[in-house]
């Protein structure tokens, strides 16, 4: 496996995604940080974690033929390959929050950032970031519902030999896209959604709260809700949070 460790970037992704553009890469080459100076999130947010103590890495990977209408199979692969390893670590139930966070029980210990190069209909190279909370005990109090490996279970983790569990297990899962196991990818990530079927609150993009339950997520990646009248609606990112 191609690891590349660096002690200090602005982002792993941004290191990496350079790096992709000017050679070519190895698939599935990693780029991994013992710090990062502008560590991204989702939405535009900020990723912070404590020097030395966690992980935050990208991973490049590569599908052939992977069909832009097709990449949050990639998000659910990447969710299930971490959810299994933390499974096999903690003894709480872990749980993939829609559409990628990781949580124990309900607070965050991981959370993914991919980043896709686009060539006509298809993903010519997905750049996969991630930040997994391992061995910090204490978050600044802005952070609310935030967990680490080490808060569950009392132990300090091996950075390197996690690194390299979650890469494999990854791999695994983005095999489910190779052989075209969409539906089963599709099935076990619905298994391992946070609230899956159950009446749960959550926050529209007018800031209204309402009470709805998750029944899908469609092959666009949307959330698919039922209501409280019964009628089923579909929400992205940006139009959806869970209260
Ligand atoms: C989120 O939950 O908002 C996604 C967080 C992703 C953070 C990781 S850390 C490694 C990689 N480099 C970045 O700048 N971001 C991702």
């Amino acid at each position: 496996m191609n690891i590349i460790k660096l002690s200090a970037i602005d982002s792993t992704n941004l290191y990496l995604k350079k790096m992709a553009s000017e050679s070519n890469l190895e698939n599935f080459t990693v780029v991994v940080a013992e710090h990062q100076t502008k560590g991204r999130g989702q939405m535009g947010t900020k990723w912070t974690s404590d020097r030395f103590k966690n992980l935050t890495f990208s991973i490049l990977i590569n599908i052939k033929r992977f069909k832009i209408e097709e990449q949050f199979y990639l998000s659910m692969a990447i969710s299930l390959g971490l959810l299994n390893v933390l499974k096999g670590q903690v003894k709480v139930p872990v749980f993939i929050k829609w559409p990628n966070d990781i949580l124990a029980v309900k607070d965050k210990v991981a959370g993914v950032l991919i980043e896709n190069n686009i060539g006509g209909s298809f993903i010519k190279q997905s750049i996969v970031g991630i930040g997994l909370n391992v061995n910090q005990e204490n978050f600044s109090n802005e952070l609310e519902n935030v967990t680490s490996l080490k808060i569950l279970t009392g132990h300090t983790f091996n950075l390197d030999e996690l690194l390299l569990k979650i890469v494999n297990s990854i791999k695994k899962f983005v095999q489910f896209i190779e052989s075209n196991r969409l539906q089963e990818l599709k099935k076990l990530y619905i298994e391992s959604l946070f609230k899956m079927n159950k009446p749960s609150m959550f926050i529209d993009k007018n800031n209204v709260i309402f009470l709805g339950k998750i029944v899908d997520v469609d092959k666009n990646g949307r959330l698919v809700l039922e209501l409280e009248n019964e009628t089923i609606r579909k929400f992205n990112l940006k139009e959806i949070k869970f209260a």
